[in-house]
């Protein structure tokens, strides 16, 4: 997975370096019960990586429901394989795993506003984008820059799985 830390993977990243200890100590590690993540391989290549941390939903103390609510989803393709649908299809098996199995009731993601193939991605999957932040990323090369952040629920995937 050397193409991890290349420049035009982490681009629009916001964790441009990650050493292969840590990669390894995550993906083969002591199981972390909120990290559902996954690599993606084309025969014995790994091409690319999907990202899914479970989360506490926002709410009032004392409430049990924001416990687990949510997730917060992310992907990483590796460049050769770019544009061949691949970030979609990994969009589509984070949506199901964090509604069908895990029962969330609610995913986010974000990206650069720059970063349009990931936000494409999203919107092909029914994300909706739930908020454009003006100037309110920092990127070490532009300087404060656009974000999005995208969302879904799980009755929205259950109503576009069912139409
Ligand atoms: C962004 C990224 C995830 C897109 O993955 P991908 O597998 O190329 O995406 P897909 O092939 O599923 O394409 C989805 C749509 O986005 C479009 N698209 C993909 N990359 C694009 C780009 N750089 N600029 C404009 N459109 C792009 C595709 O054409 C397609 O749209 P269409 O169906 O209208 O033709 C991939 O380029 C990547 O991993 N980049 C580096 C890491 C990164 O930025 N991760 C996301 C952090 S938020």
């Amino acid at each position: 997975m050397q193409w991890r830390n290349r420049p035009d993977v982490t681009r629009w990243l916001l964790r441009t370096t990650v050493s292969a200890d840590d990669l390894r100590e995550r993906l083969m590690g002591e199981p972390d019960p909120r990290d559902h993540s996954f690599v993606v391989l084309l025969g014995e290549e790994r091409v690319a990586m999907g990202y899914l941390e479970v989360r506490d939903g926002m709410g009032q103390d004392g409430g049990r429901e924001p416990v687990g609510a949510e997730a917060l989803l992310g992907w990483n393709i590796s460049p050769g394989h770019w544009r061949r649908g691949i970030g979609t299809a990994i969009c589509a098996e984070l949506l199901a795993i964090a509604f069908g199995e895990l029962r969330v009731r609610r995913v986010e993601a974000g990206c650069f506003a720059d970063n349009v193939g990931s936000w494409k991605v999203m919107e092909k999957c029914g994300m909706r984008r739930e908020q454009h932040g003006i100037e309110d990323s920092w990127h070490a090369e532009l300087g404060w820059v656009d974000g999005f952040t995208y969302a879904m629920l799980r009755r929205e995937w259950e109503d576009q799985r069912a139409r």
